[in-house]
């Protein structure tokens, strides 16, 4: 989600900078951002030189330390594991300057947990962006146990500058969007194990019955499984609660490498060169 994060911010003339781990994934997320700029060109929303200014907007970087050395809001889009989180945070509270808001777009791990990690805990929050960034309103903004009301202020005003929609919630687990997002996921899921219906059936129901743009399992796919699977596994540490405990075909799939869209396939297969929703060979009828 990084790139489509850098992309709003750079569109709205704030100077990212955007920090990766190699040359090659940078490569990747400017082409990317260029490809849905290309998007937006098209579909006349922004003009050509709208693209190429927020393309200058963005500069990057493959060190941490020397990408937030000057700056003055950080938005951590790292893959969901905590531990890295934890070793991200401390490496940015170490090279940031000292009045720098360090946010994390994280899904669902502990705003209050990350912030614990840093000298600056009234400056750690969550700013969870939903994909695809670019289109998607909404900014779930997370206030951990200590974040102050005048940081959780700054965010709230300067997502709404982002022509974005913010909400405030506080910090328990998955917050408000995956608390309620992911026990449907994983309910499709039972439906789909236990044989009540297939996966186009469980999708079609769900789009035109509860008008859902996608379905939950086409949407599991594009989230991917492998972060499914670990927001259900820290909603089931957090609440203690086995309603939460992911589907066993959700584990095995993610163990047996199937995680949706990014890995070709999921409940549907990907990379057949068009857009239709082709059911994955091992769920057909
Ligand atoms: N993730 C990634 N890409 C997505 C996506 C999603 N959730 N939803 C849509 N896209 C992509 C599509 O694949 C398509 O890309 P390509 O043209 O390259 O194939 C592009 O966005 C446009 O999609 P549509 O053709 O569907 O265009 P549209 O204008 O008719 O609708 C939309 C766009 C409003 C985003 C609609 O697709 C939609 O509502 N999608 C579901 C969005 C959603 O539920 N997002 C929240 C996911 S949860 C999350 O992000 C946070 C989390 O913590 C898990």
């Amino acid at each position: 989600m990084g790139n489509g994060i850098a992309h709003v911010f750079a569109q709205n003339n704030y100077n990212v900078s955007l920090i990766d781990i190699s040359i090659e994934t940078l490569e990747k997320a400017l082409a990317t951002i260029g490809k849905n700029l290309d998007r937006q060109v098209a579909k006349e929303k922004i003009s050509e030189s709208d693209k190429s200014n927020t393309l200058n907007n963005i500069t990057t970087f493959t060190s941490v330390s020397e990408g937030v050395k000057s700056a003055d809001l950080v938005v951590e889009a790292a893959t969901e594991n905590q531990e890295l989180k934890l070793k991200i945070f401390k490496e940015m509270d170490e090279n940031s300057p000292s009045n720098c808001i360090l946010a994390s777009n994280t899904s669902s791990i502990s705003i209050t947990k990350i912030a614990s990690v840093t000298k600056r805990a009234d400056k750690v929050i969550g700013m969870h962006f939903m994909n695809p960034v670019p289109v998607m309103k909404l900014v779930e903004v997370i206030r951990g146990y200590s974040t102050s009301d005048e940081t959780t202020n700054l965010i709230m005003e300067m997502s709404k500058g982002l022509s974005k929609v913010p909400v405030e919630v506080n910090d328990y687990p998955g917050f408000i969007a995956n608390r309620i997002l992911m026990p449907m996921i994983n309910e499709a899921i039972y439906s789909l194990y236990e044989g009540v219906a297939g996966v186009y059936e469980i999708d079609t129901v769900m789009k035109l019955g509860m008008a859902h743009p996608m379905g939950p399992l086409q949407l599991a796919d594009f989230i991917g499984l492998d972060v499914c699977l670990s927001i259900l596994n820290v909603l089931q540490a957090g609440f203690g609660n086995p309603k939460y405990a992911p589907c066993p075909l959700l584990v095995n799939m993610v163990e047996a490498g199937v995680k949706g869209a990014k890995s070709g396939e999921g409940f549907y297969s990907y990379g057949h060169g068009t857009k239709d929703l082709i059911v994955a060979e091992r769920f057909k009828a």
